[in-house]
């Protein structure tokens, strides 16, 4: 099969297209003919090797934490699955990931794609679906609650600020000012352009934030919650807890491979209570500039897949 491989980190220039033996799949797995595959920021920081204080990737390293296709041939023991069923799939940080034309993964690691989403609608809803699942648990939004959602115009921002309007949350958000029409079409009740305003100066008494930013917007988020009020967030740039200072919970989103989770955004979005944003696609096999575009903050309104 094709895949796109690297065996040191560094610059795009480390990742190949290359030929690899085809996958199989081994007790409890599913094989899957891919279509699709999520580019994450955490792809190009971990291809970069900006987060070897985290993880020892084994290498040579196929990248990608999600992928969606076709099941095409069923492990020993494996029963949830037909050959033929679309599933979505995650990855695992440390086995081959979704930059590759098949996957072996436990089923486990696989949720039906529903009929209503395309594959790469469901792969835009994979990683970045169960990225912001778990932030909305973490923080426990609730009905009524005043919520400030970070970079709204992101792959997961923009299915937080859905997902928050759904539970009947007031929604806040910040974004580059050309983006204010399309993050309130995603229901944000109140849009901040990052470009012209700062956000702290505008809103205050808020119950949530929830941070993917990190850094200097980490910084100025204590000051737009009330006492008592819960700041979620995800790795981006590093954070100062300011929590005591302000009295607020913060507490850091750990993201899993969750099968309830995605399951839970699976029928969301097969129900169309929710829609999976895709920014572009590109073909595998330049992956390189997918990563160059992503690391140079050029992709904006949801998620950059590449089609296999
Ligand atoms: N396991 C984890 O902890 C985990 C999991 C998922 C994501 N993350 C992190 O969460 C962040 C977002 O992920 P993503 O996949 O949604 O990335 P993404 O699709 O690349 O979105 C990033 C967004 O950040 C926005 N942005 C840039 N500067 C900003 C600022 N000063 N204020 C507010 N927004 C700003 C941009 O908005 P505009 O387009 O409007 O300019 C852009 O759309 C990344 O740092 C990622 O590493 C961490």
């Amino acid at each position: 099969m094709k895949a796109i491989q690297y065996s040191e980190h560094g610059t795009t220039d480390v990742m190949q297209y290359v030929d690899l033996p085809d996958p199989v799949a081994g007790p409890g797995q599913i094989l899957v003919k891919l279509e699709a595959a999520s580019v994450t920021p955490f792809d190009w920081k971990l291809r970069a090797g900006h987060l070897q204080n985290h993880f020892t990737l084994p290498m040579p390293s196929v990248p990608g934490r999600d992928g969606g296709g076709t099941v095409v041939a069923v492990g020993e023991d494996a029963s949830e699955f037909q050959v033929g069923d679309r599933v979505a799939v995650m990855a695992s940080v440390f086995a081959q990931g979704g930059y590759a034309e098949m996957i072996a993964v436990d089923e486990k690691n696989a949720v039906k794609i529903p009929e209503r989403l395309s594959t790469v609608e469901a792969v835009a809803l994979t990683n970045a679906g169960l990225s912001a699942w778990l932030s909305v648990q973490t923080a426990e939004v609730k009905s009524g609650e005043k919520v400030l959602v970070h970079s709204g115009a992101g792959a997961v921002g923009g299915l937080l600020i859905q997902l928050c309007h759904r539970l009947g949350a007031e929604v806040a958000s910040t974004c580059r000012s050309t983006n204010r029409d399309y993050v309130k079409s995603l229901g944000a009740d109140h849009v901040i352009a990052y470009d012209e305003e700062d956000f702290s100066g505008l809103l205050k008494d808020h119950d949530v934030v929830l941070d993917l930013m990190g850094g200097a917007v980490h910084d100025r988020s204590y000051q737009v919650l009330k006492r008592g009020g819960r700041l979620a967030w995800l790795v981006a740039d590093p954070i100062t807890d300011r929590g005591a200072e302000f009295g607020v919970t913060v507490t850091r989103v750990m993201v899993s491979d969750d099968k309830v989770a995605l399951q839970a955004m699976m029928d969301l979005a097969g129900a169309g209570v929710i829609k999976p944003q895709v920014a572009r696609t590109i073909p595998l096999s330049e992956a390189a500039e997918a990563h160059r575009l992503m690391e140079k903050g050029a992709v904006s309104r949801g998620r950059l897949i590449l089609t296999i």
